[in-house]
């Protein structure tokens, strides 16, 4: 069942070329320059006229939506609040007629957004919602949706199902910007051939998976980790800390990477390991600076970065490269060897990775 792999996470870490094809297939077409979405397409106006985009989830799926709000406030001019569930459905959240309530999960079944969307729902709002688990309850409970075509994912540290969601987000960001006139035809053709591109691209990103074995083998025994991210980057910051932390029981943050200044620096010495989402972006020259300020408090600087970039491998202890990409598609490509290094440190620490400690794949109590 584990396709001759150790672990279902690594299995389903690997199958992600295949995975992120199969959830752009049927949609995406680079030839036609097209995207077409069975769930979308008949809802269109409701997305292009939308006065805002609520966007409700937990954990990991939670971090899709937040590189979602800024993919769509950026290609759609939509005002975008992504919230966690637990929140939304405990305070007594504005809902008006115009908002659209987008729920990402990948079972389909995490009790709180659930009843978040419940609620929403009773109060008129509109429901879309992004599930890989076909038939689950949230799926049925949505007026309409797209599934993220994953395949079941088994590993309790949700990956595949990451890059799925922000696919089909992503899909449709660019699809509505397009139909709205935010953006121009030049630009959506070169976003739907970089998302396109991005199948081949995480295949060779896999193509280094004992560099990063041997980079996790070098920081396994540090006591906490940071991970700092900018811009489309910064939810993969966050994403990346919570592989670590649930797979290695290593203590991990997420911060923007502005945010270090106020606060988490203090933490920074000899042992810390500080994880920069680095890739070539508007925010590149930003980023650099934080890391040379990390180096010059003998942190240890560990940089996902654009291959080619000979400004962070000069400075960095490691570096994770990934190839280069338009600045709204990088996060599927970043994310995925911080998913291999939160592996390769579980693993190597003999941790069972499928089914850490006091987790459940999906989450059905509150
Ligand atoms: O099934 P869902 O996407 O609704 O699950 C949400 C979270 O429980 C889930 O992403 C959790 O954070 C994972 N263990 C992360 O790896």
């Amino acid at each position: 069942e584990k396709g001759g792999f150790e672990h279902f996470m690594l299995k389903e870490i690997v199958e992600q070329p295949t995975t992120i094809f199969d959830c752009l297939r049927g949609r995406l077409d680079t030839k036609e320059g097209s995207i077409r979405m069975g769930g979308v397409d008949p809802h269109l106006d409701r997305l292009t006229k939308a006065d805002r985009i609520v966007i409700l989830a937990c954990g990991t799926s939670w971090h899709a939506g937040l590189v979602a709000e800024y993919v769509f406030e950026e290609l759609c001019r939509i005002p975008v609040e992504v919230e966690y569930a637990s929140e939304f459905r405990y305070r007594n959240p504005i809902i008006r007629e115009g908002d659209v309530i987008m729920a990402v999960s990948q079972s389909g079944e995490t009790a709180d957004t659930l009843v978040a969307i419940e609620m929403a729902k009773r109060q008129g709002a509109f429901i879309f919602g992004i599930v890989n688990v076909v038939g689950s309850s949230i799926s049925r409970l949505s007026h309409a949706g797209a599934y993220t075509h994953a395949g079941p994912e088994i590993g309790v540290a949700s990956t595949k199902a990451f890059t799925a969601q922000l696919a089909v987000l992503m899909m449709i960001a660019i699809k509505v910007g397009f139909a709205k006139g935010t953006i121009d035809q030049k630009r959506y053709l070169h976003l739907v051939s970089e998302l396109g591109a991005v199948p081949a691209k995480v295949e060779a990103i896999l193509e280094s998976k004992d560099q990063i074995r041997s980079i996790a083998e070098t920081f396994r025994d540090a006591r906490d980790f940071l991970y700092l991210g900018r811009g489309y980057n910064f939810p993969i910051a966050l994403e990346g800390a919570l592989k670590l932390k649930e797979i290695s029981y290593i203590h991990a943050e997420g911060y923007p990477a502005a945010e270090m200044k106020h606060g988490p620096i203090a933490l920074v010495d000899e042992n810390l390991p500080v994880v920069f989402v680095a890739t070539k972006d508007a925010y590149h020259e930003k980023i650099l600076s934080n890391a040379q300020e990390i180096k010059a408090r003998k942190g240890k600087v560990i940089a996902v970065i654009s291959e080619g970039d000979d400004a962070f491998s000069s400075l960095a202890d490691a570096t994770l490269p990934v190839p280069a990409a338009d600045e709204l598609i990088a996060p599927l490509l970043s994310a995925i060897p911080l998913q291999l290094l939160a592996y390769y440190i579980g693993h190597s620490k003999g941790l069972d990775v499928d089914k850490p400690r006091n987790l459940a794949k999906s989450v059905t109590v509150e």
